[in-house]
């Protein structure tokens, strides 16, 4: 896989890499199944981004790297990630807060319905979802209220996964999983009544490029709503430990570089956005944290489902996916570089949730953010508008009322001769 393929390219690859129209089953039936050699590329593409960088010596040059190849990093990463997440933590790949007594999934469908609720969406509204994932969030708005979902997304493999699901319930007419990047949407000005977005815009290389492409496709008046992956306040550069944690994450999540939690904020109102609100939903005294299930924490699982999902991020479970999918690699049944992906994950969960005692990272920055500017535009232009209406409205009516008085005095004018020459003329028969 190169950086710069075409989506035909891009598509071509992922049907050879992932089997589109054969995959099916659970983890360990997909990744036997894919192309090893495509796969192996996939993976040591992906490294090469990274590997013997030290966080706290890596050049400019290097970063700049990653950023100006954020859709090929991002992609290979996904097209090594996706079948580990989907297996790891279901169909929607985002965090929530959790309370006791609800179920991880009752939790994650919560945190989709909150941002709905932001978004104020109703039935038959044209909502999109950018950077969809494999559409669990889209499936779950659409049903939830009712609106129209376009999902978009750089990855083929994850929309022909949203495409194939919506279909099994149904939503194949609710919804459409669209291939673009978000950076460059595909989209016409002013196309959606609303648009929110999942952990998915951390992944631009620069926050003003994904907000800019949302202020654009969004109707005047429209509301952006979106939880962001952001560093916090507490985040210090040249803190070795910090830069270990934070390298982490963009590391094993497929992230060009992590932002403050202020610059993400700059970078919406930069591109014309009015902030209604921002706030940090992991800053919070919820008892228990919103990284509970990556630290195998099975004492806060509310039933056997959970049980089981937390258990895969347990030393142990994490020790059995590594026996299972690198002795299947050994044998030749997996692709070489399973293991190491798995690898990968497993730093993914152990950074995140020191990030997150720390309280260096979040994943839930929500912000909300409407076109004000555009609105109140709008509706001055609109105000104009219907005062010149009146006003021309009265004008005319002067007008007409001028012009009807001018023809009742004529009308009248002619009677009052008539009847003059009426009693001339009936005198003049009187014969007086
Ligand atoms: C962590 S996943 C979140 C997915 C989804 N929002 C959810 O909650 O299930 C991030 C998503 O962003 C997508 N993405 C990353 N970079 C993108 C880009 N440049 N254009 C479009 N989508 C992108 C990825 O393919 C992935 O689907």
């Amino acid at each position: 896989m190169t950086s710069s393929q075409s989506f035909e390219e891009d598509l071509a690859f992922s049907k050879a890499l992932h089997k589109h129209e054969a995959e099916s089953g659970g983890l360990l039936a997909k990744i036997t199944s894919k192309d090893k050699e495509a796969f192996s590329n996939v993976v040591n593409n992906y490294m090469r981004y990274w590997v013997d960088k030290d966080p706290m010596s890596e050049t400019e040059e290097e970063k700049e790297a990653r950023r100006s190849n954020y859709t090929n990093m991002t992609n290979s990463y996904y097209n090594i990630a996706t079948d580990f997440y989907e297996y790891g933590w279901g169909e929607s790949f985002h965090f929530c807060r959790f309370y006791p007594g609800e179920t991880f999934y009752q939790a994650i469908a919560r945190h989709e319905h909150y941002l709905a609720m932001q978004l104020n969406i109703k039935p038959g509204m044209k909502v999109l979802d950018v950077g969809c994932g494999v559409g669990g969030p889209a499936r779950e708005i659409c049903q939830f209220t009712g609106a129209h979902i376009t999902g978009l997304n750089n990855n083929d493999y994850q929309i022909y996964r949203a495409m194939k699901s919506a279909v099994k319930v149904g939503l194949e007419n609710k919804t459409n999983f669209i291939k673009g990047d978000f950076m460059e949407m595909p989209f016409e000005d002013n196309t959606f009544d609303a648009v929110y977005a999942i952990e998915a815009t951390c992944h631009a290389p620069k926050l003003e490029g994904v907000y800019g492409e949302v202020f654009r496709v969004l109707k005047p008046g429209g509301t952006f709503a979106f939880y962001e992956w952001c560093v916090t306040d507490k985040f210090d550069p040249t803190n070795i430990d910090h830069r270990r944690i934070v390298r982490g994450i963009e590391y094993a999540d497929g992230i060009p570089e992590l932002f403050k939690t202020s610059v993400a904020l700059q970078a919406l109102k930069n591109v014309g956005f009015e902030v209604i609100s921002a706030d940090d939903l992991a800053l919070n005294d919820d008892r228990t944290s919103w990284y509970y299930p990556l630290e195998g924490n099975m004492g806060k699982a509310q039933c056997i489902w959970d049980f089981f999902t937390v258990f895969r991020m347990t030393h142990f479970g994490k020790f059995c996916t590594r026996a299972l999918v690198g002795g299947l690699e050994k044998v030749g049944f997996a692709p070489t570089g399973s293991l190491q992906t798995q690898r990968v994950l497993e730093t993914a969960g152990d950074c995140l949730v020191e990030g997150g005692r720390l309280g260096l990272f979040t994943p839930m920055y929500l912000m909300v953010a409407s076109d004000i500017a555009h609105r109140t535009l709008v509706i001055a232009l609109a105000g104009i508008a219907v005062y010149s209406f009146v006003g021309a409205g009265v004008m005319i009516n002067r007008r007409l009322d001028k012009s009807k008085e001018m023809y009742i005095r004529q009308e009248l004018q002619k009677i009052s001769q008539d009847t003059s020459q009426n009693s001339e003329s009936i005198l003049t028969d009187d014969n007086v």
